[in-house]
């Protein structure tokens, strides 16, 4: 059995409030009885994308476990290379793969430096074809940032991730991809996508609010929420969803 912890949009910026919440979220973390194998983090991980809220997010964020990052919508990948992973500021999209527990996973970039809206590169593509290529054994995660479908939210609808055409066509070829993961929305929520489970994970900043509940788009209130994905030895996934009180 493999456990994922999925934290999504901390969005860190110079305030107490979002660095409150994420160290809730890692002190909660932390202090498992077990360690997961892994934390994926799905974007908006500094408010503004600014070296300095990289650099704090570097300290609130101390674990054990390997964390694994991708850019969202509010991340600037200048920045996000030399302040959180200490390479050198470039443009290009910031991919990685990673074999953690005989699983790969695939945090991918789906932000468009300017945009709020996402798209995978085609470079992107390429690079995710030949990793689940060079890796066909082993059961596979995709992550990102933008949800590559419409979840019924108008809002977060209409700055998805498009261009999505091309993504099912290689999850099509790649029968080991288990899941795909990804945030943006600032919700707990299950769909699909190219037959596949696709799992949003909670907003830790705030929650977004379905049209039919409220007219306000969010909830600075409720609590922050995180997933915990647990992979069975039959490659059968299970997904929690934790409030952190
Ligand atoms: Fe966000
Ligand atoms: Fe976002």
């Amino acid at each position: 059995m493999v456990v994922i912890a999925h934290v999504s949009d901390i969005h860190v910026d110079a305030g107490e409030r979002s660095a409150e919440r994420v160290g809730r979220v890692f002190r909660y973390l932390a202090g498992l009885h077990t360690s997961p194998d892994a934390v994926i983090v799905t974007g908006d991980i500094a408010d503004h994308g600014a070296e300095a809220e990289y650099e704090r997010v570097r300290g609130l964020v101390r674990l054990s476990a390997p964390v694994l990052w991708c850019p969202g919508n509010h991340d600037d990948r200048g920045p996000y290379r030399k302040a959180l992973l200490d390479e050198e500021p470039t443009a290009r999209p910031v991919n990685r793969a990673y074999e953690i527990a005989g699983v790969l996973i695939l945090m991918c970039d789906s932000s468009i430096p300017g945009r709020n809206d996402g798209l995978l590169a085609d470079e992107t593509l390429a690079w995710l074809e030949a990793r689940l290529s060079a890796r066909a054994e082993l059961p596979a995660l995709i992550c990102f940032h933008h949800p590559p479908v419409t979840l019924g939210m108008p809002f977060v609808d209409g700055i998805r991730q498009f261009g999505a055409e091309r993504l099912a066509a290689v999850v099509q070829r790649h029968p080991q991809v288990v899941a795909l993961l990804c945030g943006h929305a600032h919700t707990a929520a299950a769909s699909t996508f190219a037959g596949r489970p696709l799992l949003v994970a909670p907003g830790v900043v705030s929650t977004a609010m379905l049209p039919f509940e409220t007219d306000a788009l969010v909830d600075l209130h409720q609590p922050p929420m995180i997933a915990f994905h647990v992979l069975a030895d039959d490659r059968r996934l299970t997904t929690h969803y934790r409030v952190i009180v």
